[in-house]
Parts: structure tokens; C-alpha cells; sequence
């Protein structure tokens, strides 16, 4: 960049800035990204260096300031342009009907309107503040009319555009423009924080919901950025400068052209029935959204109708939201548990009267941590309100104080562990109580259920119930002990006859050969997951090389903080741990990393299920079939819940309308080739 005069280095700061617009639009908002994570973090060094040296050619729309600014001491308040209202709710279709038959009395133009279906997204709305298209404020809801100034968290999100147009040829946006959405965080990227946090130790969070708001109203805009929020848009509470539309579908539409996400589910119907049959059709596939939601919105189309028909309170007539059976429900807790895991980390959980919640019979619920009782005061013997949603495992809020007796029992933390009865011991700066004995076989039943289990070494056939009679049994200490079990073992043990004895003993000889990042993970080091073990297995090409690695070493390697090289170090100098492997090596489970870009980059499309439709641009169906199985991916004849992709040509079939319904990711031909590479 030496090299290049003001001038061009001023045009390359332009270019580099409008390349990663288009890129965080592709992969945030459009979920179809073209280029590598190698090749966006390239953009952005270099786009960092410009801006490092010549500190005065950075603006507050520039894709590096959403790192996150300085705390700050408090939140200012903001007027909303116009009301941000609330909406009423129906908890049937039958109310909903009410409601349709309420408003045509008011109004006979009401049976002229079509409906706009949208999810009732389980988020917090914020309303966002473009000036000439720059995002210059967003606000929380507050009380409806002025509402908290949270502008540096905002901007921290990447699907939030901070500038519109986004290309030179993009729409423009009237010169003032207020739009509301709905921030949240998708329900695996939440399932993957409280995983990282539960490997480092760390305190998890309750459910997606609260850790959006918590995220949100956080006075240092670092941590919102740590935090993987996103927004979904759906109305304009505020235009002046400039035509906007008149209908909610064109809304939606007029602000996904603008750069905004919208939900894809959203849809328009011309009759109340047809909006009410799509409606009602997702309370049962409600988990099949990557969000929460808590209902579905219908809403008048016409716009101008809807303002003239007014509001209740602060619920505007013309929308209504369809409520969903509650995830929550009350129960008694019969008891509290611990479980010990293969960490030696003990969690108490709770044991439920069974209930029904949305559907499932919940008897057990997790009660996250010992401090986590404390502070919410549960009791044994307490009603508690218990919560159920998506993959989140069942959990409980807290008590219902007003149903007490008087003869709950508080919950006193045990000192010993529960399954070796040794003392359990805590580290200072961590929430979580450890039983510390190697030994201690509820850690060495979890300890080979991870090893066995389909992300580490595979095999088939042993299941929890074969860990725990091989482990009481004495047959198995450690992992290295299934390698030398014998037939007669097996014979010994209740249920085994011949033939089982036999498939387990070849389905334990065939994951020898499992590849380095398999049994790195199997290992169960703190900290080395599936991506840790792929990644330390390319740059170390065996177990032995591994072992002699140093902390600087290790943390000079993607992803790998401080505290997880000095535990992977540690791991390796522990004489326990040095005996195992080797007996490991002893049992001929040496694996060497294989090539590491080859076996990737061979089957990046594994376990994804596409479908095609309609004429692709270069590809014939054969050929783009060849394509996609040739890198590990399955090509299905027709599109359903299982269909991870649709790959979408010129003059596509029913399939696309199905797949849309279904909420499937529908991409072109670009877009799979750059899946392909990305992968
Ligand atoms: S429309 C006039 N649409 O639900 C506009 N609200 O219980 C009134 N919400 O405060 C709101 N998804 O935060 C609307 N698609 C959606 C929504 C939605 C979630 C929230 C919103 C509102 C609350 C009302």
C-alpha cells in the first residue's frame, strides 16, 4: 500500500469497504456468501491497515467500527418519530375470526384487504434511524414512545445495514427513513455461545430471548459484539423525503431491496382463511424456524386502511398476533439431582411431575449450576414454571413463591460426589463444582460415551447402556481397555450372545483407523471439540508431534486462546493421561493426520441434502448431480423437511414454492460452486 499515491489508496479504501458490504450482505442477510472466511478476513486487514495509517479516513459507517466502541455510562433516552405500538393477541382461531368480524363492522373496505403472514418473532424490537442512509441511531422500544439510545450495540450486528445503498446501483432510501425490527439470536448460534462457555467453564445463559436483551441493553459495546445477534425487519415507523409503500407485503419487500433481512416465511394471502390455514400450520413446525417465535402476526395489507381503523390502548386494530400454546408450564419439582459429566463438572437437575409441554412429556429439567438454585431460591417441593423451545434442553425458570406450603426443602449442594463419594472440589473464578477423581466412574462411563459417539471415534453399536455394563463390570477403565477386550469379556455379560460379542468387537477394530481429529476429540481435553481437533490435526500431523507442542506454539493457531493451549499442555504432561496413550499406541490406535486441505476440500457438501430445479446456467442436471455427489453430498428427488439446500435454475418447478414454505435454503449455481469452495 506504500506504493500507492493518496489518490488510489483513497479509491481502494472506497472499494475494500463496498466489497465487505456486499460480502456481510451475502453471508448475513442472504445467507449465500461467495468468498472464503479467508478471503473476507484479507478485505478487512487490509481495508484495517488503510485505516490505521490515515486514522482521519475512517467514518462511522465503515465496516471496521463495528468491533464495538468504549463503554459508556448510561443510556440516553429517544422520542420515537411515531408510536412504536404493541399488538393484540388471539389464542385461537376462533379470536382470530372475532377479530376479522369486529373490524369489518367498523370498516367495509377491511373485506377488500389482503393479510400479510408473519412470524411473531421471541425477540426485542429495535428501531432503527437512517439519515441519507447512514444508520445514525437505533433505540430500544422503552415504554413506546421514548425509548433507550443503543446505537454503538447495534452496530455491532452485522446483519444491520450501516449504509443503504449498499451497491452503486442499489435502491436508494428516502433521506430520512426510521424502520423497526426485531433483534434476536438464532437458536444455534445461541446452542454454540453456551457451548463455548460451557467449555471454558463459564456461566451459560438461560435461552436466546434473554440473551438478545441482556446482549442489547450492554453498556460496553464489546461484549454485544462477542454476541451473534441479528435482526429481522418488518415495518416503516417513519419516512419523510421520499414514497414509500402503501401495502405490508411491499414493505417487506421494499425492504429487502433496500438491503434489510426479512423473514422468509412471511407471506401474503387475499382471504382470512387461507392466512389462518398457513398460520395455523406452523404451530406444529414452529421448531423448524433457526428462531424463536411465540406466535404468527396477520396483518392487514392495505397500510392506509389499517392506520384509519386506529388503535386500542397501544395495540394497533389492523394487526393481530395468533399466540402458540406456551413453552412454559408449571409442574411440581419431585427432587434435585446431580449429574456427574466427563469433565468431572457436576450439574443439578431437576426431577419433574411429568408435564406436556407444547406437546413433549418433560420429566426432567436442567437446573444449570449450584448458584443458579441459590439465586433463584428453588426448592424441592416447589411448583416451578418450566420452559421447553427448540433445541434449548428443557430448563427451569424459577419457583412459583405465592404456591408455597411451607414444606419445601432448600437444596443443600453436596460435598462429596455422588457417584465415588469423594470431595468435590471448585476453581477459583468458575461457577462450576468439579469431582476431581480420575477414577470416579460416572466420569469414566461419560468419558467412553464421548469417545464412542458418532463426532469422535464412531462406534457403532455401543451405546450407554454397553459403557455402563462394560464399566461396572470392571471390564473398561479407560478408553485404551475396549481395544483389548476379549470375546469371552463379552460372553460374561447379560445380553451377550455370540454374535453381539462379535459385531461390537469388529465395530471397536474398525475405529482404529478413524482419522487424528476423531480421536483428538474422543480424548475429551478441555477446550477440543470437533472444529479444535481439525484444526490442531492439520497443523500437527500425529499425536507425537502434538505432545511436544508448546503453549506459544499452540496459541499461534486459529481459535486457540490462552486458556485452551495451556489446557491441551496440560493435558499431554499429565502421567495418567501420558499412561493412557500409551496404551493407545500399544493398541494400534496411532492415527496421522491425513493431508489436511485434501480430505476437506474433498467432501465439503458432507451430510448436506440438496434438491435441483429448473435449467442451470453451465450445468446439466446430470452434471450438477455429479457435482454435488462427488463432494460428499446427497441429491434427493423431492424437496422436504430433510432438504438442506434447493439449487434453483431458470423456469424452477412446484419444488421452489415448497421450498420456500419449508423454509429451506434455496441457492443458484454460483451459489453452490461458492458453497462448495467455502466448505
Ligand atoms: S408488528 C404496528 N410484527 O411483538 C406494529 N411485531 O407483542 C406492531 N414482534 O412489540 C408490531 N415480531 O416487538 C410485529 N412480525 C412482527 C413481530 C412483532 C415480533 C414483537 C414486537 C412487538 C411485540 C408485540
Amino acid at each position: 500500500m506504500q506504493h500507492m499515491d493518496e489518490k488510489s489508496l483513497r479509491h481502494r479504501l472506497e472499494e475494500l469497504r463496498q466489497q465487505i458490504r456486499e460480502h456481510n450482505y451475502r453471508y448475513y442477510v442472504l445467507n449465500a456468501p461467495l468468498v472464503s472466511d479467508a478471503e473476507y478476513d484479507a478485505l478487512m486487514r487490509e481495508l484495517r491497515e488503510i485505516e490505521a495509517a490515515h486514522p482521519d479516513w475512517v467514518t462511522p459507517d465503515s465496516p471496521t467500527q463495528r468491533a464495538g466502541a468504549p463503554p459508556a455510562e448510561g443510556f440516553a433516552k429517544v422520542r420515537h418519530p411515531a408510536p412504536i405500538l404493541s399488538l393484540a393477541n388471539a389464542f385461537s382461531e376462533q379470536e382470530v375470526r372475532a377479530w376479522y368480524a369486529r373490524l369489518l363492522k367498523l370498516d367495509s373496505r377491511v373485506a377488500e384487504s389482503g393479510f400479510v403472514v408473519e412470524p411473531k418473532i421471541d425477540g426485542l424490537t429495535v428501531v432503527l434511524h437512517y439519515r441519507e442512509g447512514r444508520l445514525t441511531q437505533a433505540a430500544t422500544r422503552g415504554d413506546g414512545e421514548v425509548g433507550e439510545d443503543i446505537t454503538a450495540n447495534v452496530r455491532t450486528i452485522k446483519a444491520v445495514p450501516l449504509r443503504i445503498p449498499l451497491t452503486a446501483e442499489g435502491l436508494l432510501p428516502p433521506p430520512s427513513l426510521v424502520v423497526r425490527g426485531e433483534a434476536f439470536m438464532f437458536v444455534h448460534d445461541f446452542a454454540a455461545l453456551n457451548e463455548a462457555l460451557r467449555q471454558a467453564g463459564e456461566r451459560t445463559y438461560l435461552n436466546p430471548r434473554n440473551t438478545a436483551a441482556g446482549s442489547l441493553r450492554q453498556l460496553d459495546p464489546r461484549v454485544t459484539a462477542a454476541r451473534p445477534l441479528t435482526v429481522l425487519t418488518y415495518q416503516i415507523v417513519h419516512a419523510a423525503g421520499g414514497e414509500v409503500p402503501a401495502t405490508q407485503w411491499e414493505t417487506l419487500t421494499y425492504l429487502r431491496a433496500l438491503g434489510f433481512p426479512v423473514a422468509e416465511m412471511a407471506r401474503r394471502f387475499a382471504s382470512l382463511d387461507e392466512a389462518l390455514q398457513y398460520a395455523l400450520s406452523w404451530a406444529e413446525r414452529r421448531e423448524t424456524l433457526p428462531y424463536e417465535i411465540d406466535g404468527i402476526v396477520i396483518k392487514l395489507d392495505d397500510l392506509r386502511l389499517a392506520a384509519d381503523l386506529g388503535f386500542v390502548g397501544k395495540d394497533p386494530r389492523g394487526a393481530i398476533a395468533l399466540k402458540f400454546p406456551a413453552q412454559e408450564v408449571t409442574t411440581t419439582l419431585e427432587d434435585i439431582r446431580v449429574n456427574v459429566g466427563r469433565t468431572g463438572v457436576l450439574t443439578p437437575y431437576a426431577v419433574l411431575q411429568p408435564v406436556e409441554i407444547g406437546g413433549v412429556r418433560v420429566e426432567r429439567a436442567t437446573l444449570h449450576n449450584f448458584d443458579y438454585i441459590a439465586e433463584k431460591d428453588i426448592r424441592i417441593g416447589d411448583r416451578v414454571l418450566v420452559k421447553r423451545a427448540g433445541e434449548v434442553i428443557p430448563y427451569v425458570i424459577g419457583p412459583v413463591t405465592a404456591a408455597r406450603s411451607g414444606a419445601e426443602r432448600p437444596f443443600v449442594p453436596p460435598e462429596t460426589c455422588p457417584s465415588c463419594g469423594q470431595p468435590v472440589e471448585h476453581f477459583p473464578g468458575e461457577v462450576a463444582w468439579y469431582c476431581v477423581n480420575a477414577a470416579c466412574p460416572a466420569q469414566r462411563i461419560r468419558r467412553l460415551e464421548h469417545f464412542v459417539s458418532r463426532g469422535a471415534m464412531d462406534i457403532r453399536g455401543l451405546g450407554i447402556k454397553i459403557v455402563e455394563q462394560l464399566v461396572q463390570a470392571g471390564l473398561v477403565e479407560d478408553v485404551a481397555d475396549l481395544y483389548f477386550l476379549q470375546k469371552e469379556d463379552l460372553l460374561g455379560l447379560e445380553g451377550f450372545a455370540e454374535k453381539k460379542a462379535d459385531n461390537l468387537l469388529s465395530a471397536i477394530a474398525a475405529s482404529r483407523q478413524q482419522p487424528l481429529p476423531r480421536l483428538l476429540n474422543g480424548l475429551g481435553i478441555r477446550g477440543v471439540g470437533e472444529t479444535m481437533a481439525a484444526e490442531l490435526a492439520a497443523h500437527y500431523p500425529s499425536l507425537d508431534a502434538l505432545m511436544t507442542a508448546t503453549r506459544e506454539e499452540l496459541e499461534a493457531l486459529e481459535g486457540v486462546g490462552p486458556q485452551i493451549a495451556a489446557a491441551i499442555v496440560d493435558w499431554f504432561s499429565r502421567e495418567h493421561n501420558r499412561r493412557l496413550l500409551d496404551k493407545l499406541k500399544a493398541a494400534g490406535v496411532w492415527p496421522q493426520a491425513s493431508p489436511p486441505a485434501a480430505v476437506a476440500a474433498a467432501r465439503p457438501l458432507e451430510g448436506l441434502t440438496f434438491v435441483i430445479t429448473g435449467t442451470l446456467p453451465t450445468m446439466s442436471r446430470a452434471e450438477a448431480k455429479a457435482f454435488i455427489q462427488e463432494r460428499g453430498g446427497r441429491v434427493s428427488g423431492s424437496v422436504s423437511r430433510q432438504t438442506d439446500f434447493l439449487v434453483v435454475g431458470e423456469k424452477p418447478g412446484a419444488k421452489l414454492a415448497k421450498a420456500r414454505a419449508l423454509g429451506v435454503r434455496i441457492l443458484d449455481e454460483d451459489g453452490l460452486r461458492a458453497l462448495a469452495d467455502r466448505r
